[in-house]
Protein backbone atom coordinates (compact mmCIF):
# COMPACT_ATOMS: atom_id res chain seq x y z
CA UNK A 1 0.00 0.00 0.00
CA UNK A 2 1.49 3.07 -1.03
CA UNK A 3 2.19 5.84 2.26
CA UNK A 4 -0.24 8.22 2.97
CA UNK A 5 0.60 11.54 2.11
CA UNK A 6 0.00 14.69 3.81
CA UNK A 7 -0.37 18.71 3.26
CA UNK A 8 0.35 21.09 5.95
CA UNK A 9 -1.28 25.00 5.56
CA UNK A 10 0.58 27.24 8.63
CA UNK A 11 -0.48 30.89 9.16
CA UNK A 12 0.29 32.79 11.91
CA UNK A 13 4.00 33.85 13.18
CA UNK A 14 7.05 32.08 12.98
CA UNK A 15 6.40 30.04 16.08
CA UNK A 16 3.58 28.60 13.94
CA UNK A 17 6.33 27.77 11.04
CA UNK A 18 8.63 25.80 13.87
CA UNK A 19 5.81 23.75 15.13
CA UNK A 20 4.56 22.78 11.21
CA UNK A 21 8.16 21.72 10.88
CA UNK A 22 7.39 19.31 14.09
CA UNK A 23 4.20 18.46 12.85
CA UNK A 24 5.55 17.41 9.32
CA UNK A 25 8.25 15.40 11.30
CA UNK A 26 5.59 13.72 13.58
CA UNK A 27 3.82 13.09 10.76
CA UNK A 28 6.81 11.06 8.61
CA UNK A 29 7.56 9.34 11.60
CA UNK A 30 4.06 7.67 11.57
CA UNK A 31 4.70 7.01 7.83
CA UNK A 32 3.25 9.62 5.86
CA UNK A 33 5.07 11.68 2.96
CA UNK A 34 4.43 15.09 1.71
CA UNK A 35 2.38 15.30 -0.97
CA UNK A 36 3.75 16.32 -3.95
CA UNK A 37 0.23 16.86 -5.88
CA UNK A 38 -1.40 19.32 -2.89
CA UNK A 39 -5.31 18.23 -4.50
CA UNK A 40 -4.57 14.27 -3.72
CA UNK A 41 -3.10 14.89 -0.19
CA UNK A 42 -4.53 12.08 2.11
CA UNK A 43 -4.02 14.36 5.14
CA UNK A 44 -4.56 17.97 5.26
CA UNK A 45 -2.89 20.09 8.52
CA UNK A 46 -4.21 23.45 8.81
CA UNK A 47 -1.61 25.20 11.46
CA UNK A 48 -3.98 27.88 12.46
CA UNK A 49 -3.49 31.65 13.83
CA UNK A 50 -5.71 33.66 16.07
CA UNK A 51 -4.65 37.26 15.25
CA UNK A 52 -4.99 37.32 11.77
CA UNK A 53 -8.28 39.37 11.36
CA UNK A 54 -11.58 37.52 11.15
CA UNK A 55 -8.87 34.32 11.61
CA UNK A 56 -12.31 31.98 12.48
CA UNK A 57 -14.27 32.75 9.71
CA UNK A 58 -11.46 32.21 7.16
CA UNK A 59 -11.09 28.42 9.11
CA UNK A 60 -14.36 27.70 8.75
CA UNK A 61 -14.40 28.65 5.05
CA UNK A 62 -11.87 26.88 4.21
CA UNK A 63 -12.83 23.67 6.29
CA UNK A 64 -15.90 24.39 4.47
CA UNK A 65 -14.02 23.80 0.85
CA UNK A 66 -12.24 21.04 2.34
CA UNK A 67 -15.61 18.82 3.57
CA UNK A 68 -16.54 19.35 -0.45
CA UNK A 69 -13.25 17.50 -1.49
CA UNK A 70 -13.63 15.24 1.51
CA UNK A 71 -17.70 14.50 0.42
CA UNK A 72 -16.09 13.71 -3.33
CA UNK A 73 -13.38 11.66 -2.18
CA UNK A 74 -15.72 9.51 0.04
CA UNK A 75 -17.88 9.00 -2.94
CA UNK A 76 -14.69 7.24 -4.61
CA UNK A 77 -14.65 5.48 -1.58
CA UNK A 78 -11.46 7.13 -0.57
CA UNK A 79 -10.91 9.54 2.59
CA UNK A 80 -9.59 12.99 3.41
CA UNK A 81 -8.47 13.36 6.89
CA UNK A 82 -8.23 16.65 8.21
CA UNK A 83 -6.53 18.57 11.39
CA UNK A 84 -6.54 21.52 13.02
CA UNK A 85 -3.91 22.65 14.91
CA UNK A 86 -2.36 26.13 15.87
CA UNK A 87 -3.47 28.83 17.90
CA UNK A 88 -7.55 29.10 17.00
CA UNK A 89 -7.41 25.13 17.56
CA UNK A 90 -6.33 26.15 21.39
CA UNK A 91 -8.76 28.86 21.42
CA UNK A 92 -12.04 27.25 20.38
CA UNK A 93 -11.12 23.54 20.72
CA UNK A 94 -14.40 21.97 20.72
CA UNK A 95 -15.88 24.25 19.34
CA UNK A 96 -14.48 23.27 15.73
CA UNK A 97 -16.01 19.75 15.77
CA UNK A 98 -19.23 20.91 16.79
CA UNK A 99 -18.94 23.47 13.91
CA UNK A 100 -17.59 21.63 11.19
CA UNK A 101 -17.89 18.03 12.27
CA UNK A 102 -16.27 16.71 9.20
CA UNK A 103 -13.02 17.65 11.25
CA UNK A 104 -11.09 14.47 12.24
CA UNK A 105 -8.72 16.15 15.00
CA UNK A 106 -8.43 19.21 16.81
CA UNK A 107 -4.84 19.55 18.68
CA UNK A 108 -3.57 22.14 20.65
CA UNK A 109 -0.96 24.43 20.65
CA UNK A 110 0.86 22.49 24.11
CA UNK A 111 0.17 19.05 22.86
CA UNK A 112 1.60 18.96 19.51
CA UNK A 113 3.28 15.90 20.26
CA UNK A 114 0.34 13.78 20.63
CA UNK A 115 -0.53 14.53 16.74
CA UNK A 116 0.23 10.94 15.55
CA UNK A 117 -1.87 9.25 18.25
CA UNK A 118 -4.92 11.04 17.32
CA UNK A 119 -4.85 10.63 14.24
CA UNK A 120 -4.70 6.54 14.51
CA UNK A 121 -7.38 7.17 16.94
CA UNK A 122 -9.54 8.86 14.61
CA UNK A 123 -8.76 6.65 11.81
CA UNK A 124 -9.97 3.69 13.97
CA UNK A 125 -13.24 5.23 15.89
CA UNK A 126 -14.03 7.22 13.00
CA UNK A 127 -14.96 9.96 15.30
CA UNK A 128 -13.34 12.82 15.60
CA UNK A 129 -10.67 13.39 18.35
CA UNK A 130 -10.29 16.49 19.97
CA UNK A 131 -7.54 16.70 22.74
CA UNK A 132 -6.70 20.03 24.49
CA UNK A 133 -4.25 20.64 27.57
CA UNK A 134 -3.61 24.03 29.39
CA UNK A 135 0.10 22.78 30.39
CA UNK A 136 2.95 22.69 27.89
CA UNK A 137 3.59 18.88 27.46
CA UNK A 138 6.59 18.56 25.85
CA UNK A 139 8.73 21.66 24.51
CA UNK A 140 7.83 21.31 20.62
CA UNK A 141 11.59 22.03 19.95
CA UNK A 142 12.11 18.39 21.29
CA UNK A 143 9.73 16.73 18.61
CA UNK A 144 11.43 15.20 15.76
CA UNK A 145 11.32 18.17 12.35
CA UNK A 146 10.82 18.07 9.10
CA UNK A 147 12.57 21.54 7.95
CA UNK A 148 11.61 23.28 5.09
CA UNK A 149 14.94 23.99 3.64
CA UNK A 150 18.10 22.54 4.62
CA UNK A 151 20.70 25.55 5.79
CA UNK A 152 18.10 27.39 7.81
CA UNK A 153 16.47 25.95 10.95
CA UNK A 154 14.09 28.02 13.13
CA UNK A 155 15.27 27.25 16.74
CA UNK A 156 12.44 27.92 19.51
CA UNK A 157 14.20 29.43 22.80
CA UNK A 158 11.20 29.91 25.02
CA UNK A 159 7.29 29.81 24.39
CA UNK A 160 5.12 31.85 25.94
CA UNK A 161 4.87 35.19 27.25
CA UNK A 162 4.35 36.73 30.92
CA UNK A 163 3.58 39.68 29.61
CA UNK A 164 0.12 41.44 29.10
CA UNK A 165 -0.28 43.67 26.27
CA UNK A 166 -3.34 44.56 26.03
CA UNK A 167 -3.90 43.39 22.01
CA UNK A 168 -2.69 40.15 22.81
CA UNK A 169 -4.05 36.77 22.56
CA UNK A 170 -0.38 35.17 22.53
CA UNK A 171 -0.43 35.33 26.56
CA UNK A 172 -3.77 32.77 26.60
CA UNK A 173 -2.67 30.56 23.79
CA UNK A 174 0.33 29.74 24.29
CA UNK A 175 0.72 30.05 28.04
CA UNK A 176 3.61 31.73 30.44
CA UNK A 177 6.74 31.95 29.21
CA UNK A 178 8.78 28.42 29.32
CA UNK A 179 12.72 28.76 28.39
CA UNK A 180 14.65 25.32 27.36
CA UNK A 181 17.50 25.12 29.08
CA UNK A 182 21.16 26.63 27.62
CA UNK A 183 22.55 23.28 27.16
CA UNK A 184 19.41 21.94 25.62
CA UNK A 185 19.27 24.91 23.10
CA UNK A 186 23.14 24.88 22.39
CA UNK A 187 22.96 21.32 21.69
CA UNK A 188 19.98 21.60 18.96
CA UNK A 189 22.01 23.93 17.14
CA UNK A 190 25.06 21.93 17.03
CA UNK A 191 22.91 18.72 15.97
CA UNK A 192 21.16 20.75 13.17
CA UNK A 193 24.77 22.31 12.36
CA UNK A 194 25.67 18.22 11.45
CA UNK A 195 22.69 18.30 9.69
CA UNK A 196 23.68 21.03 7.12
CA UNK A 197 22.11 24.18 8.70
CA UNK A 198 24.17 27.27 8.51
CA UNK A 199 21.44 29.88 10.00
CA UNK A 200 19.59 30.06 12.83
CA UNK A 201 16.66 31.80 14.13
CA UNK A 202 16.23 31.39 17.51
CA UNK A 203 12.56 31.84 18.62
CA UNK A 204 10.64 33.38 21.37
CA UNK A 205 7.70 35.35 21.69
CA UNK A 206 9.74 37.34 24.26
CA UNK A 207 12.77 36.40 23.37
CA UNK A 208 15.39 38.43 25.44
CA UNK A 209 13.72 37.65 28.61
CA UNK A 210 14.94 33.77 28.41
CA UNK A 211 16.32 32.44 30.99
CA UNK A 212 14.34 34.51 33.43
CA UNK A 213 12.28 31.32 34.71
CA UNK A 214 15.06 29.01 35.01
CA UNK A 215 18.21 31.69 36.19
CA UNK A 216 16.71 33.97 37.96
CA UNK A 217 17.63 36.41 35.19
CA UNK A 218 17.78 36.74 31.41
CA UNK A 219 20.67 34.70 30.19
CA UNK A 220 20.39 35.57 26.28
CA UNK A 221 23.20 37.22 26.21
CA UNK A 222 25.44 34.44 26.74
CA UNK A 223 23.13 32.27 24.88
CA UNK A 224 23.77 34.52 21.87
CA UNK A 225 27.49 33.97 22.30
CA UNK A 226 27.19 30.49 22.74
CA UNK A 227 25.32 29.84 19.68
CA UNK A 228 27.02 32.20 17.59
CA UNK A 229 30.28 30.08 18.57
CA UNK A 230 29.02 27.02 17.23
CA UNK A 231 31.33 25.97 14.88
CA UNK A 232 30.18 25.80 11.18
CA UNK A 233 27.38 28.64 12.12
CA UNK A 234 27.55 31.73 9.57
CA UNK A 235 24.27 33.45 10.77
CA UNK A 236 22.65 33.84 13.92
CA UNK A 237 19.52 35.84 14.32
CA UNK A 238 16.50 35.88 16.93
CA UNK A 239 13.07 37.18 17.15
CA UNK A 240 11.34 38.99 18.84
CA UNK A 241 12.85 41.03 21.62
CA UNK A 242 11.11 43.56 24.00
CA UNK A 243 12.06 47.30 24.35
CA UNK A 244 11.54 47.04 28.20
CA UNK A 245 13.82 43.75 28.81
CA UNK A 246 16.50 44.89 25.57
CA UNK A 247 19.56 45.11 28.11
CA UNK A 248 22.85 46.98 26.91
CA UNK A 249 24.71 43.18 27.32
CA UNK A 250 22.69 42.36 24.78
CA UNK A 251 23.81 44.81 22.00
CA UNK A 252 27.55 43.87 23.14
CA UNK A 253 27.24 40.28 22.59
CA UNK A 254 26.10 41.17 18.83
CA UNK A 255 28.37 43.49 18.51
CA UNK A 256 31.19 41.35 19.64
CA UNK A 257 30.40 38.16 17.97
CA UNK A 258 31.12 38.01 14.30
CA UNK A 259 28.12 35.52 13.52
CA UNK A 260 25.44 37.39 14.90
CA UNK A 261 23.57 39.02 12.65
CA UNK A 262 23.50 43.06 12.53
CA UNK A 263 19.67 43.45 12.21
CA UNK A 264 17.78 44.50 15.00
CA UNK A 265 13.56 43.31 14.80
CA UNK A 266 12.10 45.28 17.95
CA UNK A 267 8.51 46.38 17.92
CA UNK A 268 7.54 49.86 18.48
CA UNK A 269 3.72 49.38 18.32
CA UNK A 270 3.29 53.06 19.07
CA UNK A 271 5.58 56.49 19.50
CA UNK A 272 3.04 57.67 21.81
CA UNK A 273 3.64 57.18 25.79
CA UNK A 274 0.16 57.21 26.03
CA UNK A 275 -0.91 54.90 23.66
CA UNK A 276 1.72 52.23 25.10
CA UNK A 277 0.99 53.00 28.63
CA UNK A 278 -2.69 51.99 27.29
CA UNK A 279 -1.23 48.80 25.63
CA UNK A 280 0.56 48.09 28.95
CA UNK A 281 4.42 48.27 26.92
CA UNK A 282 6.05 49.46 29.51
CA UNK A 283 8.88 51.67 27.36
CA UNK A 284 8.65 54.94 26.69
CA UNK A 285 9.50 56.15 23.20
CA UNK A 286 12.56 57.98 25.11
CA UNK A 287 13.51 54.83 25.86
CA UNK A 288 13.14 53.06 22.54
CA UNK A 289 15.20 55.83 20.75
CA UNK A 290 18.04 55.48 23.24
CA UNK A 291 18.23 51.86 22.38
CA UNK A 292 18.22 52.72 19.04
CA UNK A 293 20.85 55.24 19.59
CA UNK A 294 23.05 52.60 21.36
CA UNK A 295 22.76 49.92 18.79
CA UNK A 296 23.66 52.34 16.48
CA UNK A 297 26.96 53.34 18.13
CA UNK A 298 27.90 49.70 18.71
CA UNK A 299 26.44 48.59 15.39
CA UNK A 300 26.83 51.15 12.59
CA UNK A 301 25.65 49.19 9.91
CA UNK A 302 22.32 47.16 11.76
CA UNK A 303 19.50 46.77 9.93
CA UNK A 304 16.36 47.83 11.81
CA UNK A 305 13.04 46.73 11.87
CA UNK A 306 9.92 46.83 13.90
CA UNK A 307 5.94 46.22 13.67
CA UNK A 308 3.49 49.51 14.78
CA UNK A 309 -0.29 49.51 15.22
CA UNK A 310 -2.26 52.04 13.77
CA UNK A 311 -5.54 52.94 15.87
CA UNK A 312 -5.20 51.11 18.83
CA UNK A 313 -8.42 52.27 21.30
CA UNK A 314 -7.76 56.07 22.48
CA UNK A 315 -5.23 56.85 19.66
CA UNK A 316 -5.59 60.78 18.80
CA UNK A 317 -4.06 62.58 16.32
CA UNK A 318 -1.49 64.18 18.30
CA UNK A 319 -0.62 60.04 19.24
CA UNK A 320 -0.52 59.28 15.78
CA UNK A 321 1.73 62.12 15.24
CA UNK A 322 4.03 60.80 17.94
CA UNK A 323 4.27 57.59 15.99
CA UNK A 324 4.97 59.49 12.53
CA UNK A 325 7.62 61.62 14.83
CA UNK A 326 9.22 58.44 16.14
CA UNK A 327 9.25 56.29 12.86
CA UNK A 328 11.19 59.68 10.80
CA UNK A 329 13.69 60.08 13.60
CA UNK A 330 14.54 55.84 13.53
CA UNK A 331 14.93 55.61 9.71
CA UNK A 332 13.67 51.67 9.78
CA UNK A 333 14.80 49.21 7.26
CA UNK A 334 11.51 48.16 7.32
CA UNK A 335 8.26 48.08 8.96
CA UNK A 336 5.12 45.68 9.45
CA UNK A 337 2.09 48.00 10.02
CA UNK A 338 -1.02 47.08 11.15
CA UNK A 339 -4.73 48.38 11.40
CA UNK A 340 -6.29 47.78 14.85
CA UNK A 341 -8.73 45.39 15.34
CA UNK A 342 -10.14 43.90 17.92
CA UNK A 343 -9.49 40.73 19.14
CA UNK A 344 -11.91 38.60 21.38
CA UNK A 345 -10.52 37.97 24.33
CA UNK A 346 -8.09 41.06 24.93
CA UNK A 347 -8.75 43.75 27.31
CA UNK A 348 -8.72 46.30 24.44
CA UNK A 349 -11.30 44.82 22.38
CA UNK A 350 -13.55 45.99 25.33
CA UNK A 351 -12.00 49.74 25.55
CA UNK A 352 -14.98 52.52 25.51
CA UNK A 353 -12.74 54.39 22.90
CA UNK A 354 -12.35 52.35 19.71
CA UNK A 355 -10.98 54.51 17.06
CA UNK A 356 -13.62 54.80 13.83
CA UNK A 357 -12.77 52.72 10.89
CA UNK A 358 -12.60 55.94 8.55
CA UNK A 359 -10.14 57.61 10.97
CA UNK A 360 -7.61 54.65 10.53
CA UNK A 361 -8.25 54.43 7.42
CA UNK A 362 -6.83 58.16 6.90
CA UNK A 363 -4.05 57.52 9.66
CA UNK A 364 -2.71 54.13 8.10
CA UNK A 365 -1.83 54.97 3.92
CA UNK A 366 0.16 58.17 5.82
CA UNK A 367 2.47 55.56 8.03
CA UNK A 368 2.74 53.09 4.99
CA UNK A 369 4.37 56.15 2.58
CA UNK A 370 6.24 57.31 5.14
CA UNK A 371 7.98 53.54 5.89
CA UNK A 372 7.97 53.04 2.09
CA UNK A 373 10.18 55.86 1.65
CA UNK A 374 12.45 54.39 4.53
CA UNK A 375 12.67 51.23 3.15
CA UNK A 376 13.59 52.53 -0.51
CA UNK A 377 16.28 54.44 1.33
CA UNK A 378 17.46 51.64 2.98
CA UNK A 379 17.86 49.72 -0.04
CA UNK A 380 19.62 52.74 -1.80
CA UNK A 381 22.26 53.04 0.82
CA UNK A 382 23.24 49.36 0.27
CA UNK A 383 23.94 50.30 -3.47
CA UNK A 384 27.44 50.34 -5.13
CA UNK A 385 28.15 47.79 -1.75
CA UNK A 386 29.76 44.45 -2.20
CA UNK A 387 27.71 42.45 0.26
CA UNK A 388 27.77 38.85 1.44
CA UNK A 389 24.49 37.18 0.55
CA UNK A 390 23.03 33.97 1.49
CA UNK A 391 20.90 32.26 -0.96
CA UNK A 392 17.39 31.52 -0.36
CA UNK A 393 15.67 30.30 -3.29
CA UNK A 394 14.65 30.97 -7.20
CA UNK A 395 13.48 34.41 -7.58
CA UNK A 396 9.33 34.20 -7.89
CA UNK A 397 8.81 36.76 -10.85
CA UNK A 398 12.27 35.48 -12.93
CA UNK A 399 13.46 32.11 -13.72
CA UNK A 400 17.13 33.47 -14.12
CA UNK A 401 17.12 34.59 -10.49
CA UNK A 402 17.24 33.79 -6.99
CA UNK A 403 16.83 35.66 -4.15
CA UNK A 404 18.86 36.06 -1.47
CA UNK A 405 19.21 37.99 2.12
CA UNK A 406 21.90 40.05 3.32
CA UNK A 407 22.98 39.75 6.93
CA UNK A 408 20.61 43.02 7.70
CA UNK A 409 18.29 40.96 5.68
CA UNK A 410 17.02 42.38 3.25
CA UNK A 411 15.98 40.98 0.06
CA UNK A 412 18.04 41.30 -3.21
CA UNK A 413 17.56 39.59 -6.18
CA UNK A 414 20.85 38.61 -8.30
CA UNK A 415 21.25 36.35 -11.56
CA UNK A 416 21.08 32.75 -10.72
CA UNK A 417 24.78 30.65 -11.01
CA UNK A 418 24.35 26.91 -11.29
CA UNK A 419 26.92 26.56 -8.32
CA UNK A 420 24.79 29.28 -5.91
CA UNK A 421 21.89 27.67 -5.06
CA UNK A 422 19.59 28.21 -2.25
CA UNK A 423 22.03 27.80 0.84
CA UNK A 424 24.94 29.12 -0.73
CA UNK A 425 26.79 31.85 0.42
CA UNK A 426 28.28 34.58 -2.72
CA UNK A 427 29.44 37.94 -2.56
CA UNK A 428 27.83 40.02 -4.96
CA UNK A 429 27.28 44.31 -5.63
CA UNK A 430 24.08 46.00 -5.41
CA UNK A 431 23.53 47.99 -8.30
CA UNK A 432 19.50 49.08 -7.92
CA UNK A 433 17.40 49.73 -5.29
CA UNK A 434 13.84 49.47 -5.09
CA UNK A 435 10.99 49.72 -1.76
CA UNK A 436 10.83 46.25 -0.80
CA UNK A 437 14.16 44.97 -2.56
CA UNK A 438 17.65 45.94 -4.24
CA UNK A 439 18.90 44.34 -7.46
CA UNK A 440 22.57 42.70 -7.08
CA UNK A 441 24.93 41.77 -10.35
CA UNK A 442 26.53 38.27 -10.85
CA UNK A 443 28.45 36.75 -7.82
CA UNK A 444 31.77 37.87 -7.65
CA UNK A 445 32.92 34.55 -5.62
CA UNK A 446 30.90 31.79 -3.93
CA UNK A 447 32.09 31.23 -0.33
CA UNK A 448 29.36 28.68 0.46
CA UNK A 449 28.05 25.78 -1.68
CA UNK A 450 24.48 25.19 -2.42
CA UNK A 451 22.49 23.20 -0.30
CA UNK A 452 23.12 19.29 -1.98
CA UNK A 453 20.81 19.08 -4.80
CA UNK A 454 18.81 15.78 -3.67
CA UNK A 455 17.12 17.96 -0.58
CA UNK A 456 14.41 19.29 -2.32
CA UNK A 457 13.42 22.99 -1.61
CA UNK A 458 9.95 23.36 -1.17
CA UNK A 459 8.74 27.27 -1.34
CA UNK A 460 8.15 28.94 1.92
CA UNK A 461 4.96 28.86 3.74
CA UNK A 462 3.05 31.84 3.75
CA UNK A 463 4.40 33.93 6.83
CA UNK A 464 2.78 36.71 8.92
CA UNK A 465 4.13 39.04 11.49
CA UNK A 466 3.26 37.50 14.94
FE1 LIG B 1 3.74 38.95 24.93
FE2 LIG B 1 4.44 40.04 22.60
FE3 LIG B 1 1.89 39.52 23.13
FE4 LIG B 1 3.08 41.48 24.42
S1 LIG B 1 2.71 41.41 22.19
S2 LIG B 1 1.75 39.93 25.35
S3 LIG B 1 5.17 40.70 24.64
S4 LIG B 1 3.50 38.00 22.91
FE1 LIG C 1 -0.37 32.06 17.71
FE2 LIG C 1 1.62 33.23 16.50
FE3 LIG C 1 -0.85 33.71 15.78
S1 LIG C 1 1.55 32.70 18.64
S2 LIG C 1 -2.02 33.55 17.65
S3 LIG C 1 0.23 31.81 15.59
S4 LIG C 1 0.76 35.16 15.85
Amino acid sequence: MPARTYLIRTFGCQMNVHDSERAAGLLEAAGYRPASDPDNADLVLLNTCAVRENADNRLYGTLGHLKATKDARQAEGRDLMIAVGGCLAQKDGATIVERAPWVDVVVGTHNLGSLGGLLAEADSAALPVVELVEQLEVFPSALPAKRDVRHHAWVAIAVGCNNSCTFCIVPSLRGPERSRPFDEVVREVRELVADGVIEVTLLGQNVNSWGRDLYGRSRFADLLRAVGEVGGIERVRFTSPHPRDFTEDVLVAMAETPTVCEHLHLPLQSGSDRVLRRMRRSYRAARYLSLVERTRQLMPDAALTTDIIVGFPGETDEDFADTLRVVEAVGFDQAFTFQYSPRPGTPASDMADQVPPEVVADRYPRLEELVRRQSLAAHQRLVGRSLELLVEEPSKRDAGRVSARTRGNHLVHLPARDDAGPGAIVIATVLEAATNYAVAGPPSSVSRPADPPDDLHRPSLPVLAG
